[in-house]
């Protein structure tokens, strides 16, 4: 008897298919990245972000309480810094009476059981558009690390759930635990972007907050897309000093690295669907090029099956509505 294996029978029907289906992907999976603005009853839609705005804080209350109903847990919080209140130190970052501070407080006042996490970085803040204090021609590591603790430390004092720092720069991680723990915020916990490559696609997210940089670009603290090993060391470092959840960003072209992350630790892994991964399948469907239904749900089922617990997305609230379909 000759043995052969029929692979198609797994494959027979929609019923079958969904038995064996390998991933799942539900709305707690999602964490959904959220642009606020200066003003009331504002929503400006961001050009190259097709379908996404930028949201007064009445606004992104509104927001936050569908994005619950619809059984998001978190949100991941960034503000668009008026000009006037940009320089070199960034200071502007942990004014407890900053758009941001307001923010966490009305979101948490509205819908206290979401998940708060915001931005760690200075760009939205800094007058070169970097991620940190200029000082001879680069960002100064150890003075942008204690701009970036007090910046966490205010958005505890706000009341977020977890401080995602993005800036990349080395240490941060520990001294941001450090000044968590002397300062009594003993349950704010840390998503640090550990793995962050030097990507071109982030362009959309810096017209959405007007935060590009002025001035060369950001290669001397975000990771060379070369490579694969220093991700792994990032990761373990961020991990060692105090992490609770780690991130590999972006994710489409860092499917790679987002399962060897996953393969080596022990936390749960998220991965961010950038802005430019968002705008090229949108840029794609409106042309009739690319289904865009399909294309959503490929991309983030890919995502997820490569090792991503959690996922930052701009599609969170169009992927739940085709899961529920
Ligand atoms: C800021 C920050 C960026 C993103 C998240 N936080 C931009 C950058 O590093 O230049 C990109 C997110 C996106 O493109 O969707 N530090």
């Amino acid at each position: 008897m000759q043995l052969f294996k029929r692979n198609r029978i797994l494959r027979k029907s929609a019923a079958i298919r969904s038995m064996v289906a390998e991933t799942q992907l539900s709305a707690s999976n999602f964490i959904v990245p959220l642009f606020i603005v200066d003003g009331v009853d504002i929503i400006s839609p961001i050009e190259s972000m097709v379908g996404y705005n930028r949201y007064s804080i009445n606004n992104v209350v509104k927001e936050v309480k569908l994005l619950w109903q619809l059984g998001i847990k978190s949100v991941l919080i960034f503000v668009k810094s008026p000009d006037e209140l940009k320089d070199n130190t960034g200071k502007e970052a942990w004014n407890p009476d900053g758009l941001m501070q307001k923010s966490i407080k009305a979101i948490k006042d509205a819908v206290p059981e979401m998940v708060i996490m915001t931005d760690v970085a200075l760009d939205p803040y800094s007058s070169y558009g970097h991620d940190g204090i200029i000082k001879n021609g680069d960002v100064a590591n150890d003075l942008t690390v204690d701009a970036l603790v007090k910046m966490g430390l205010s958005h505890a004092a706000a009341g977020a759930d977890f401080l995602a720092p993005s800036d990349m720069m080395d240490g941060r991680i520990g001294a941001i635990r450090n000044a968590l723990e002397e300062n009594n915020f003993t349950s704010t916990g840390i998503m640090s972007y550990s793995a962050k490559y030097a990507s071109c696609f982030y362009g959309p997210f810096r017209d959405a907050l007007d935060s590009a940089p002025g001035m060369g670009d950001k290669k001397s603290y975000q990771m060379n897309y070369t490579n694969r090993l220093e991700a792994i060391n990032e990761t373990l470092q961020d991990i060692e000093q105090g992490a609770d959840i780690v991130m590999v960003k972006p994710a489409m072209a860092y499917l790679d690295i987002i399962r060897e992350v996953k393969n080596q630790v022990t936390v749960p892994v998220s991965a961010y669907q950038v802005s430019g991964e968002y705008a090229m399948i949108k840029a794609a469907a409106n042309k009739g090029w690319l289904n865009e239904d399909l294309a959503i749900l490929e991309s983030l089922y890919s995502i997820k099956r490569a090792g991503a617990d959690l996922i930052a997305t701009y599609f969170a609230k169009d992927a739940i509505k085709l899961l529920n379909q």
